[in-house]
């Protein structure tokens, strides 16, 4: 009779150990369900009819990996850890006169549904053979969350508009002039945003928010990197409406990903040394118009695998954050591997959001 129990309860224990997913190792293999490693670098997440859908940059092996060859992957799952490749949602052109063609660089793209009940993709866009200086931002439009996403733009945003923290009175060329370089901490000099006023502003490390309110914002490293923009976007999140600022000036932030609770926006972001890992930092606000205040590095804890901890972000850069039905926000990270691009790895860590409206966020080794 005993026995009969515990052979029972033993069994149930054992088939729901069977039917739990499997917890991701952090900076490890993270296999789909073919047993293929993800393909998604750079990626965020949507939510769409109670699925998840994980889109990222679909690299290829070696240094020419960090190049797009193929375009940006579509994985889906239920559970956020069972996931299931989509294909390629949005493809990169074999035709050399395409803005998007074969060789070009896009990164960082990230997925919302707007409004019109079409999914808009926004990437960050480097036309082919011209290094990172067009820093572009590419626009993209499908009837399905797994695409086909086809483009409807490729260029800069905001040209001839004003940051709304420019009164009417002083948008003037004294104040484009103001507003127009900025020492580098490597040498030299960075354009500021006065520089690009004509042209449309630079686009490089971007990610998208959704507010509760509905509104959609696009935020993007620009001023050579210097500053970071937040332009809302327009109901339809095909273009930019032409309401924009800056923030975090001269931080050289990257790779933006926010999360709002209770009324306040957190922004955390990275230095700015290539593919090299630095220290994240992060920004908090109450409106998401500013103004944003600089916090400290959210990190916390060693990545035992390579021995690094909040200094270089466990090795780890970010990229999105999202937020599960039961309220927890987590970070998802990025670490590159530039010389077989391919080979990137993943780190997807809770926030924990504190009373006082600080954030840190503590390595696991496992999501
Ligand atoms: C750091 C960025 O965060 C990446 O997305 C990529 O643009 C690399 N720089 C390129 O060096």
């Amino acid at each position: 009779m005993m026995l009969a129990a515990l052979a029972g309860c033993f069994a149930a224990h054992f088939s729901e150990a069977a039917q739990a997913p499997k917890r991701l190792p952090n900076g490890g293999i993270w296999p789909d369900v073919d047993g293929v490693h993800i393909n998604a670098h750079g990626g965020g997440l949507l939510k769409e009819g109670g699925r998840w859908y994980w889109f990222g940059e679909h690299k290829i092996a070696g240094g020419a990996g960090n190049k797009a060859w193929v375009g940006v992957s579509c994985y889906s799952s239920d559970d956020l850890r069972t996931w299931k490749r989509e294909g390629v949602a949005f493809a990169v052109s074999k035709d050399e006169a395409s803005p998007v063609a074969e060789g070009c660089v896009l990164e960082r793209p990230k997925v919302v549904k707007a409004a019109t009940g079409k999914f808009v993709m926004y990437a960050h866009l480097e036309y082919k053979g011209r290094g990172y200086g067009a820093a572009a931002t590419l626009v993209a439009v499908s009837d399905a969350v797994t695409g086909p996403y086809s483009l409807v733009s490729a260029g800069r945003m905001d040209a001839a508009t004003w940051p709304r923290e420019i009164a009417a009175g002083d948008r003037t060329d004294a104040t484009l002039r103001d507003y127009t370089r900025i020492p580098q901490p490597w040498g030299g000099f960075a354009k500021l945003w006065g520089s690009h006023f004509g042209e449309g502003q630079m686009s490089r490390d971007q990610t998208l928010f959704r507010d509760d309110d509905g509104a959609t914002y696009h935020i993007f490293a620009s001023e050579d990197n210097s500053t970071l923009h937040i332009a809302k976007l327009t109901d339809d999140c095909l273009a930019h409406s032409g309401e924009w600022t800056r923030l975090a000036h001269g931080d050289w932030t990257e790779a933006p990903a926010v999360l709002k609770r209770d009324g306040w926006y957190y922004l955390i972001g990275s230095g700015c040394t290539g593919w090299r890992p630095n220290d994240a930092r992060y920004y908090r606000a109450r409106s998401i118009w500013g103004p944003w205040e600089r916090m400290g590095n959210p990190a916390r804890g060693v990545n035992p695998a390579n021995g690094l901890g909040p200094e270089k972000t466990w090795g780890a850069q970010s990229t999105f954050i999202f937020e599960t039905d039961d309220g927890t926000a987590y970070a998802l990270f990025d670490i590159w591997k530039p010389s077989n691009a391919i080979d990137g790895r993943y780190v997807c860590l809770p926030i924990d959001v504190s009373d006082d409206h600080t954030i840190s966020i503590t390595w696991r080794d496992e999501f």
